[in-house]
């Protein structure tokens, strides 16, 4: 772990150049805007080891499986999001000598991510192998605005000399994936044109047929007047730039001004890409950067009215939040319903920047409370597309019914091809069908259910239904050879939190049936007939529910991970020499899956999601039990554990899981942040506070909210939107207080009282009541 960037709260800084920390600056100030972004390279050119990352959401490539036994059922290949077109590339030379940070002296360096405003600046002073020196100072921005717009202001004073400074904007298409399966590039070139003042590259990917085209157009100005200098255009292979050169005074100033329009073939049809590109790159350019930034700046502004979240009494964990709801609206917008949230967002390719389980079981309460309902119902529909093909990825498998979605996937295909994650992981279905309660018991829109909602929520009992089977000689249904969400057992028996998960589906379908059938007869009749549903299914979902077999232990009053759990040597963690940790790079796999160690909640993740059917006393039992037998070697892991522990009131324990959630990345925890940032834990980082310290939870269409401070804070507030109105939930030692921020009433519970918050008002509960 190490600490090397400057505590702010609004800002992420570094005070010095270090190579050694680069690659782990470039995930941690990365930019995106939803639709594109990406790592916080250097807009000159460096030689120094870097990962020179721009991505593109949902452009993608099926990079060919690569694994050394093929197993029946694997997937083809392995979808990844595309490192595509660099974008912000402006190459000088100092007479002749590239600027280039790894072969100068630099001094005075200092790179701010502003998440108030949502801008990546960087300034320095450089002095070259001869001794000329020049100060630099650099400004971008993803547009939030303008999705596919990205703006550059570049300057250059030549301190010590006066001479010919090259200036080189460019469009590099021709970039590769890190985590490339055959070290392929993925790329072709379609068109290119390169001019004296911009230029303009459409790339193609070699499957899938994607398109991408980048059109740059630029302005200098030396001291404030535009130089129309001669320009030599240059086109190579997926390349075009300009070139141009400016002669300077020693004190002169050279500012640069780079706008760049990204359009894909996902938003325009094939022949109007060019166009396209050039209409929202003129638009932009003719608003000019201080237009464009004034927009950025106002768009921030009202996210963060949203998602704020506030931290009296330390600056370390107020910039960790900010951090990680920064990144998360960076991330994903909602405005795309074929969009879904990467591990990485744009920040890194490992994980190949697909959706995984993580959106429903921790993005989507994020998305949920800190922005219009529509966002999250987004992600849910992004799931109801993908039904058939995760009805074709159960079939492949050989199961005769009944849905099993991906446990990664962009376009709703398996494209993971470990066996125990690919065929075992299969809890995942039980996430996405919580997703479904979270965003109803949310919202209140029961409609939901009707919409779109019932037929996921029956494919999926229809699979657990053919997943689990009888076990004569227990008289219950088992769930034989799973891998739950701790990966550090695979092919269990009987893993507790996929069987429980597996039979609260099937309740929940049947509760979901029933309120249809109720409410919304002419649509259920219709559904049923669909789906062609039997009584014989919900009967047999019925005799599930009532027998399947869940491990426990009566004397430790626990549930059991899986069958053979107490089998094992229980060791906590705190008696394990440091030198063994972390597990996954010092033990070897087969010691990792016979030993206890647990990678991240799992049976605690039951507790959890189902925590309204569990009384403290079993969430205590089992948290002591299994908490100090976890590693959290999972970014996944920490979040959890520290709602739990704010519920159980072990305050400690919850504000250390709280500090390594939220600056995970921020001081490389992990010791992989260069890979890219934890983008979805980030939303767990955000349940911390939201739903740990501030223990919101909704019960029967109720906002409750018992609210505790962890102990280290003066005071601390969040933001919540619920049913129409956003409230501003504010924490200190002594009082609660809520004020509406919206005129849309709310009712809401805290720690037992009721109270109405009405429009534009505050209510402050009990002092007496706070707890914990
Ligand atoms: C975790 C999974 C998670 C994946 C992507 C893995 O390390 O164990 O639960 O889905 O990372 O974040």
């Amino acid at each position: 772990m190490k600490q090397y960037l400057t505590i702010d709260e609004w800002s992420i800084i570094e005070e010095s150049f270090d190579p050694q920390t680069q690659e782990i600056s470039e995930s941690v100030f990365s930019l995106g805007n939803g639709f594109m972004g990406g790592r916080a390279n250097f807009e000159e050119q460096y030689s120094g080891s870097s990962l020179q990352g721009s991505y593109m959401a949902g452009v993608y490539y099926p990079d060919k499986t690569r694994v050394g036994w093929w197993k029946n059922g694997y997937p083809e290949y392995f979808a990844k999001v595309l490192n595509s077109t660099n974008w912000i590339g402006i190459n000088i030379d100092i007479e002749g000598i590239p600027l280039d940070l790894a072969k100068c002296t630099v001094s005075d360096f200092r790179r701010v991510l502003n998440m108030k405003e949502g801008t990546l600046s960087r300034c320095f002073t450089a002095t070259l192998e001869d001794g000329k020196e020049v100060k630099v100072e650099s400004i971008r921005f993803v547009s939030m605005t303008r999705q596919e717009i990205g703006a550059i202001r570049y300057s250059i004073i030549p301190v010590n000399f006066s001479g010919k400074i090259t200036i080189t904007p460019y469009l590099d298409g021709d970039v590769k994936n890190k985590d490339s399966n055959y070290d392929e590039k993925f790329w072709n070139e379609v068109e290119k044109q390169a001019g004296t003042e911009g230029g303009h590259l459409t790339l193609k990917t070699k499957k899938l047929d994607f398109h991408v085209t980048s059109a740059m157009a630029f302005d200098i100005l030396v001291n404030g007047e535009k130089v129309n200098a001669d320009a030599e255009a240059i086109e190579q292979e997926k390349y075009v730039a300009s070139k141009m050169n400016v002669s300077v005074q020693s004190g002169d100033q050279i500012v640069v001004y780079k706008y760049v329009a990204n359009v894909t073939s996902r938003n325009h049809g094939l022949g109007q890409l060019v166009d396209a590109a050039q209409t929202a790159l003129q638009a932009a350019k003719e608003a000019g950067f201080v237009t464009l930034l004034t927009e950025q700046i106002e768009a921030w502004r009202e996210k963060w009215k949203e998602s704020d979240i506030i931290i009296e009494g330390d600056v370390s964990a107020q910039q960790a939040i900010r951090f990680n709801i920064f990144q998360l609206n960076q991330t994903y917008n909602g405005e795309d319903d074929r969009l879904n949230i990467g591990p990485k967002g744009f920040t890194g390719e490992k994980y190949g920047g697909s959706t995984y389980w993580d959106t429903e079981a921790y993005c989507v309460p994020f998305y949920l409370s800190t922005a219009d309902s529509s966002i999250a119902r987004n992600l849910l529909i992004y799931r109801y597309k993908h039904l058939e093909k995760a009805k074709e990825n159960a079939r492949k498998l050989g199961f005769a019914k009944g849905a099993l979605y991906p446990m990664v996937t962009m376009n709703g295909e398996e494209c993971h091809n470990e066996w125990e994650i690919t065929f075992e992981e299969i809890h995942r279905n039980g996430a996405i069908a919580y997703a479904i309660y979270n965003y109803v018991n949310y919202t209140g829109d029961k409609a939901y259910l009707g919409q779109y909602g019932l037929e996921v929520l029956v494919e999926i009992s229809r699979f657990w239904e053919e997943r689990v089977h009888y076990a004569n000689r227990k008289d219950k249904y088992v769930m034989l050879g799973v891998t739950g969400p701790n990966e550090y057992e695979n092919n269990v028996n009987n893993n507790w939190y996929t069987n429980r998960m597996a039979s609260w589906t099937m309740e929940y379908t049947l509760e979901a049936l029933d309120y249809l059938k109720k409410n919304e007869s002419t649509r259920y009749a219709e559904l049923v007939d669909k789906l062609g549903l039997q009584e014989s299914e919900t009967a047999k979902w019925n005799d599930i529910i009532a027998k399947i077999y869940y491990p426990a232990d009566e004397e430790l009053g626990i549930f059991l991970q899986q069958d053979g759990f107490l089998d094992k040597e229980i060791i906590q963690v705190k008696d394990l020499a440091a030198e063994n940790l972390p597990l996954n790079q010092k033990w070897s796999w087969d010691r990792i899956l016979r030993s206890c160690f647990i990678k991240q909640a799992d049976v605690l993740q039951g507790l959890y999601f189902l925590g309204d059917r569990y009384d403290l006393d079993t969430k205590k039992r089992n948290f002591d039990f299994y908490e100090p037998i976890t590693v959290h070697e999972s970014s996944l892991s920490p979040c959890i554990h520290s709602i739990l522990a704010s519920e159980l009131g072990y305050k400690d324990k919850a504000y250390e899981m709280y500090l390594r959630t939220s600056r995970l990345d921020l001081d490389n925890y992990n010791n992989d942040t260069e890979d890219g940032l934890h983008s979805t834990s980030m939303a767990g980082t955000w349940m911390s506070i939201v739903h740990g310290f501030g223990g919101l939870r909704v019960h029967d269409g109720r906002l409750t909210l018992s609210p505790s401070n962890p102990g280290h804070w003066t005071a601390y507030s969040f933001k919540i939107m619920f049913r129409g109105s956003r409230l501003k939930v504010s924490v200190s030692d002594a009082q609660v207080t809520v004020t509406n921020e919206t005129d849309i009433p709310a009712s809401i519970t805290i720690y037992d009282k009721e109270y109405t918050v009405n429009g534009l008002s505050s209510i402050t509960a009990d002092s007496n009541s706070i707890t914990v």
